[in-house]
C-alpha cells in the first residue's frame, strides 16, 4: 500500500523531510514535486525553505528564511563573500529557530510532513553547527527522515557512485536519522545498475574492475565496507522532473519511520 493516507506519520503528528544532496542533485524540483504530488492527495506539506542565495524558488513557501535574512546585505555587513554570507546567514537564522519549532508544533496536527529545502552547497547544512542544531531540534521534536537526493547521471560513474554514498553514509553516521535516497533523474537514465552498485558487492566490483587507478582499488575496498551502510538505509528511483518513484518514496519515508520508532 502506497498511499500517503495510511503514513505512519499521522498517528504522531507531521514528520519532517530534511531534503539533503550536492548541488545540482535536484532538490528544489524534488521539494516542487513532492508539493504538487501531496496536494493532489489532499494532504499538501508544510514546506520551509533554507537556502538564503536561492534566487528563484518554483514552489510555495510557507516559510522562508530569506524573509528573515537578507543574505546580500549579510555579506556586507560582515565583509564576507559568498560561502561566508550564505553560512552567517544560516546562522543567524538558527539562532530564531526556536519561533520556526512554535510554528512547526502548531502545525503538526494538521499536515502530515514537513519538508526542508536545504543550501545548494551541502556542506553548509551538513558540516555547519547552524545545520547540526537545526537537524537536533527537528528531531527531538518530530519524527524526522533525511532524504539524499542524488543525481543518478553524475552517480553512474563508480567513483563517482562511490564519493556520494561516502558523503551519504557521513551523513547519516552524524545525524542518526532515517535515511532514504532518492535516485534522482531516473527519466535521463535506467537506474538498474547503479541500483545493483548496492545491493550486489560483485557487481560493483566488476565495474571497478577496469579502474585501474588508486581510486579504484579504494573504491573496491570501501565497496565492501559500505554493505553495513546499505543496510541500514533505503534506495528509491525517483524522476523529481516526471514524479515517477513519489509513491514508493513515501512508502519508504514511512517504514522508515515506523522501524526507527520501534528501534530507539
Ligand atoms: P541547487 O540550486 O544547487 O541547490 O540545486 P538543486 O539540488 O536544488 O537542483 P535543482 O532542482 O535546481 O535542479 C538542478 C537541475 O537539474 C535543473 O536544471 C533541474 O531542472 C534538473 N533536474 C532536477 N531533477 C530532475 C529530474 O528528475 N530529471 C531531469 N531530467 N532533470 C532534473
Amino acid at each position: 500500500d502506497t498511499s500517503v493516507a495510511s503514513s505512519g506519520a499521522t498517528t504522531q503528528g507531521a514528520a519532517c523531510l530534511l531534503v539533503l544532496g550536492m548541488a545540482g542533485s535536484g532538490k528544489t524540483t524534488f521539494v516542487e514535486k513532492i508539493q504538487t504530488y501531496l496536494t493532489a492527495r489532499q494532504t499538501p506539506p508544510y514546506v520551509l525553505n533554507l537556502d538564503p542565495a536561492v534566487r528563484h524558488i518554483p514552489y510555495q513557501v510557507n516559510i522562508d528564511i530569506r524573509d528573515s535574512v537578507n543574505y546580500k546585505n549579510v555579506m556586507k555587513k560582515f565583509g564576507l563573500g559568498p560561502n561566508g554570507g550564505i553560512i552567517t546567514s544560516l546562522n543567524l537564522f538558527t539562532t530564531k529557530f526556536s519561533g520556526v519549532l512554535e510554528l512547526l508544533e502548531k502545525r503538526k496536527q494538521q499536515v502530515e510532513y514537513m519538508v526542508f529545502d536545504t543550501p545548494g552547497q551541502i556542506e553548509v547544512f551538513t558540516w555547519s553547527a547552524s545545520g547540526a542544531i537545526i537537524t537536533e531540534a527537528l528531531a527531538d521534536a518530530f519524527p524526522t527522515v533525511v532524504v539524499y537526493v542524488m543525481d543518478v547521471l553524475t552517480g553512474s560513474s563508480p567513483i563517482t557512485f562511490m564519493s556520494n554514498m561516502l558523503y551519504a553514509c557521513s551523513i547519516l553516521y552524524k545525524s542518526k536519522l532515517p535515511f532514504v535516497i532518492a535516485l534522482n533523474k531516473v527519466d535521463l537514465i535506467d537506474p538498474t545498475g547503479v541500483l545493483r552498485w548496492i545491493t550486489d558487492f560483485e557487481a560493483f566490483d566488476l565495474a571497478v574492475e577496469q579502474e585501474k587507478s588508486y581510486a579504484g582499488n579504494l573504491s573496491r575496498s570501501l565497496g565492501l565496507i559500505l554493505e553495513e551502510f546499505y543496510g541500514a538505509i533505503k534506495t528509491v528511483p525517483v524522476s523529481a522532473r516526471s514524479g515517477e518513484g513519489l509513491p514508493q518514496l513515501f512508502k519508504a519515508v514511512n517504514e522508515s519511520i515506523e522501524e526507527y520508532n520501534r528501534d530507539y
